[in-house]
This record gives structure tokens, C-alpha cells and sequence, in this order.
């Protein structure tokens, strides 16, 4: 581990030392001695943000006389080991806590008042790192994405809790289905409320999935670096339709039986596949659907769909953060910053 941390070390410090003679560690530059301290403290991992607290705190130290500080040294978390100032039993004891390994680990940066602890908080925190470091202020505004895709991922998430709910109480049998859904209306405590949050928030997810999609094409965001979020996107669009489509089925009530016999001989239709296709779906070679079919678009419904959409909405999330957030209008032209400007101008 040491060799490790110590070779990790003298690699970040000749990468990272401003002076570019300080191959070796120079015993009068405050950035090596900082380095070496931190040596005997911290795991590799911390070391590399050290690297980067170091080089500010190099820049804070007289150039001049290239003296090291050595009295007050910042720690990430806003911890200082002082050797000379004299402090309060409080203010000792808070030092102490703020020294200790585990607050460290926790807070491992300072106060967030450099663009470079900024950065190291947005890195370090799992939910703001879920997010760029900058983002484009024009796009941030909530008439720029209606935050309709915010609202699809939403709709998912109630429709996955109340989709476990029903689970509860449904039994994908021909004989059951049906008479398990009207209990839900009458045997199970709020059954039936949750049943139509199921149905309302798949109707509101097609809907919202659909005009999430329009905003991003009139915004022209499927364009590079984005276009392959854009596919990710379709597929996304497909699942959510085939979500709603599988579920259709489930209540074995007239209309989804009927929707899907429909549905399924569609596939009949298919060039050369056709066939296959509407076989694999129906289970079987009956022209309407039966339990073969039942228990096919259940586990289609809640298993294989939920779980293809959320590994792709996880990749989505991520392609958006990994292009920059949102693509945001243009900046204004020349000519419009000018016409602006000039509009100022006649108004004062
Ligand atoms: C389950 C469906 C979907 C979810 C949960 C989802 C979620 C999101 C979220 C949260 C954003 C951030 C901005 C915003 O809220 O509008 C976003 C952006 C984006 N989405 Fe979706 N999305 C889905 C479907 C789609 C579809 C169908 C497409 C297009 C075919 C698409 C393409 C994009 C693109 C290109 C961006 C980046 C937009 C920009 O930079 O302005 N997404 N999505």
C-alpha cells in the first residue's frame, strides 16, 4: 500500500508541481513538503485531491522566498493542524473532530469558494455528481425542458411502487386475473387508488415520454455530442410504449383481450418473420390470446421491460451528464448582442 501511495505520489508530483525543475522533491518548496506530510496520512485516493489543494496552496506561499508553510496548513474539509495559534477548548476539540479519519472522509474538501473545491464537491458527492460541474444557466431555466423528461422519470418511479403493490394481490391466471383486479376495488385497503395510479401514471408516462421527445427535437438537441442519447432515447420510447402495451392484458377484461388479439395479429403482417413473431407472442398457435399469453406479457410487464428501461435510462442519465447537461439554446449572435445593446442605449 505504501509503495503504491508513494509511487502514485511522486508520479502525481512530478506531474502536478509547478516547478518544472522539482523532478525530485525539493526540500524548499512548499508544494513537495506538503506532499511528503501527506504521505504518511492519507490513501492514494485522497492524495490525488491533495495534489490539487496542494498546487493552490503552493501558489498562496511567498514565490520568492520559496519558504514552505509550515504553521497553517489546510486540510480538505476546512481543517488547519496549527502548531503556533493559540485556540479555545471548543475550537480545539471541533479541530480534533475535523482531524479525525472519518470526518475526512465525509468532508473532503474545503468550503466550496474556489471554482477548483467547487469542482472537488460536485466530484465527490453522489448525488451532485450526478450532474456536470458547469452547467449553461439559459438551460437550467424550467421553460427550457418543461422538465419533462424529470417528469417521465417520476412517472416511472410510482408506476414501479404501485406496479410492486399490485403485485401483491395479482395472480397472472386466466381463471384469476380478472377477479383479482375487482377485489382490489372492494377487499384490499386502497387498492382500488392504487390501481388507478398505476393506470393514470402509465397514460401520463406515454404522454409526458412523447412531448419530451418533441421539446428535444424542436430544441434540436439530438445533435452532436448527442446523438446517441437521441437513440437511447427511442429505445426508451419503445420500452415505454411496450410497457403500457403488455399491461394492457393483464386485467383479462374484454377490452385488453380483445386489444391484444388485435395487437399480436398485427405482427402476422410482418414480412417473413411474421408468423414467428406472432407466435412468440400468443405462446402458442391459438389466434387469441390464452394463458400462454397471460403469463408471457406478465413477466414481459413486470420483469423484462422495467428492467431493460432502467439500465437504459441509466445510460441516459449518464450520456447527459458525460455531453454537458442540457444542449441549451445558442449563445446570441453578434448581431443581436448589438441590437440589444443598442436597445439599452435608447432606453437610458
Ligand atoms: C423513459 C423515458 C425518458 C426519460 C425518463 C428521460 C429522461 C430525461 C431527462 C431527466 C433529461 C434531462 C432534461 C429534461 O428533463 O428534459 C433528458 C434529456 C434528454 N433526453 Fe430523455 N428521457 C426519456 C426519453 C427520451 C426520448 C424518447 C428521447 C428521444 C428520442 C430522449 C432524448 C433525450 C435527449 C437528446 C436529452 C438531452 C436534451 C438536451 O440536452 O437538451 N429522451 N431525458
Amino acid at each position: 500500500m505504501v509503495a503504491a501511495v508513494t509511487r502514485s505520489l511522486s508520479d502525481a508530483s512530478k506531474k502536478s508541481c509547478p516547478d518544472a525543475n522539482h523532478r525530485s522533491p525539493d526540500r524548499d518548496c512548499c508544494f513537495c513538503l506538503t506532499m511528503q506530510r501527506h504521505l504518511t496520512t492519507y490513501t492514494e485516493d485522497l492524495i490525488l485531491s491533495h495534489v490539487l489543494n496542494a498546487s493552490s496552496s503552493w501558489r498562496a506561499c511567498d514565490q520568492n522566498s520559496r519558504q514552505a508553510v509550515s504553521a497553517d496548513d489546510t486540510y480538505p474539509g476546512g481543517a488547519t493542524l496549527s502548531t503556533t495559534s493559540k485556540r479555545g477548548l471548543l475550537d480545539q476539540a471541533g479541530q480534533a473532530m475535523k482531524n479525525t479519519p472519518i470526518w475526512r472522509s465525509v468532508f473532503r474538501h474545503g468550503y466550496p469558494d474556489t471554482p477548483l473545491n467547487q469542482s472537488l464537491i460536485m466530484m465527490g458527492n453522489v448525488f451532485l455528481h450526478l450532474h456536470p460541474v458547469k452547467v449553461s444557466r439559459q438551460a437550467m431555466r424550467i421553460t427550457y425542458t418543461y422538465c419533462l423528461g424529470g417528469i417521465s422519470f417520476f412517472l416511472f418511479l410510482v408506476l414501479t411502487i404501485t406496479g410492486v403493490f399490485l403485485m401483491f394481490y395479482y395472480i397472472p391466471a386466466d381463471q384469476q386475473a380478472y377477479g383479482n383486479i375487482q377485489a382490489l376495488a372492494s377487499t384490499v385497503a386502497f387498492g382500488e387508488i392504487v390501481r388507478n395510479m398505476h393506470r393514470w401514471a402509465a397514460h401520463l408516462m406515454v404522454i409526458s415520454v412523447s412531448l419530451h421527445m418533441i421539446r428535444v427535437f424542436y430544441h434540436g438537441a439530438y445533435k452532436a455530442p448527442r446523438e446517441f442519447n437521441w437513440v437511447i432515447g427511442t429505445v426508451l420510447f419503445l420500452l415505454t410504449l411496450l410497457l403500457s402495451f403488455s399491461g394492457y392484458l393483464l386485467p383479462w377484461d374484454q377490452i385488453g383481450v380483445l386489444a391484444i388479439q388485435v395487437g399480436t395479429n398485427m405482427a402476422n403482417y410482418a414480412p417473413v418473420v411474421g408468423d414467428a413473431v406472432h407466435r412468440v407472442l400468443i405462446g402458442g398457435l391459438d389466434q387469441y390470446p390464452t394463458q400462454a399469453t397471460l403469463i408471457r406479457f406478465y413477466t414481459l410487464h413486470v420483469l423484462f421491460f422495467p428492467l431493460v428501461a432502467a439500465i437504459m435510462m441509466a445510460v441516459h442519465f449518464w450520456r447527459i451528464r458525460k455531453d454537458g447537461g442540457e444542449a441549451g439554446p445558442p449563445p446570441p449572435s453578434r448581431r443581436e448582442v448589438v441590437a440589444k445593446l443598442a436597445e439599452t442605449a435608447s432606453h437610458s
